[in-house]
């Protein structure tokens, strides 16, 4: 696993109209210090779930929905971050040549999740997992839906055996959280994890058996 804040990586998050845009809100929070440039596009669905979803877990330090507006980061941080359009399709990262080393997308509608995987290139999202993929870089979906269909289990299954991993933002409770932001945190530690980066977000589990 990388060492916090010793990561050359460029990361792309990319946030569709699935429920739960507050993990990436969480996790562009946390990757910010552990990334060397920090790339953002969200869905148009995105950018309306984002608002009606948020309203009321206004919890964080600042709001997704006005990054995505305008970058709200100061300093360092804000020269990491870049946030393009969906519909970018000039944004660097729509090209093999300065692919993202990874690419998240949380969380993924049953729609984007069946575009990547036809390889439906139309969006900037779409054409950027596409570009992940074929640079055999790494490519997280956090597909959200319930229940779930054959369709939407094919496209997993099918996406995972292309190496795709299938990361469902699916909190657990043997954690035992206090509140919210205790299940949010498991679900980007898990991501961060999936992604190769320390946290401390909750405790390894047994640590003492290790
Ligand atoms: C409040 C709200 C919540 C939604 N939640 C989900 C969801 O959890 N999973 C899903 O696949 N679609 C969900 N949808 C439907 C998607 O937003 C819709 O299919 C959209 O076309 C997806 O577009 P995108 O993949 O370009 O973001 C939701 C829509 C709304 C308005």
């Amino acid at each position: 696993m990388e060492r916090e804040g010793n990561t050359e990586q460029k990361v792309l998050v990319a946030v569709t109209g699935a429920s739960g845009t507050i993990y990436a809100e969480r996790l562009i929070q946390e990757l910010m210090p552990r990334v060397s440039r920090l790339y953002i596009v969200a869905s148009e669905t995105a950018l309306a779930v984002i608002p009606y979803e948020m309203k009321p877990l206004r919890s964080s330090a600042y709001s997704l929905h006005s990054l995505l507006k305008k970058n709200s980061f100061k300093g360092e941080h804000a020269k990491k971050l870049a946030v393009f359009a969906n519909n970018d399709v000039f944004a660097p990262v729509a090209s093999g040549s300065s692919a993202p080393d990874q690419m998240v997308v949380v969380p993924c509608s049953m729609g984007t999740l069946a575009r990547i995987r036809t390889g439906v290139s139309q969006s900037l999202i779409e054409r950027s997992a596409d570009v992940v993929m074929k640079e055999g870089r790494r490519l997280i979906l956090c597909p959200r839906e319930t229940p779930l269909s054959i369709l939407h289990l094919e496209n997993m299954l099918s996406m995972a055996k292309m190496g795709v991993t299938i990361l469902p933002p699916t909190p657990a409770f043997y954690q035992q959280p206090k509140n919210m932001d205790d299940l949010i945190n498991f679900v980007v530690g898990k991501i961060l994890e999936a992604m190769g980066f320390h946290h401390d977000l909750y405790p390894a589990w047994n640590k003492k058996r290790c």
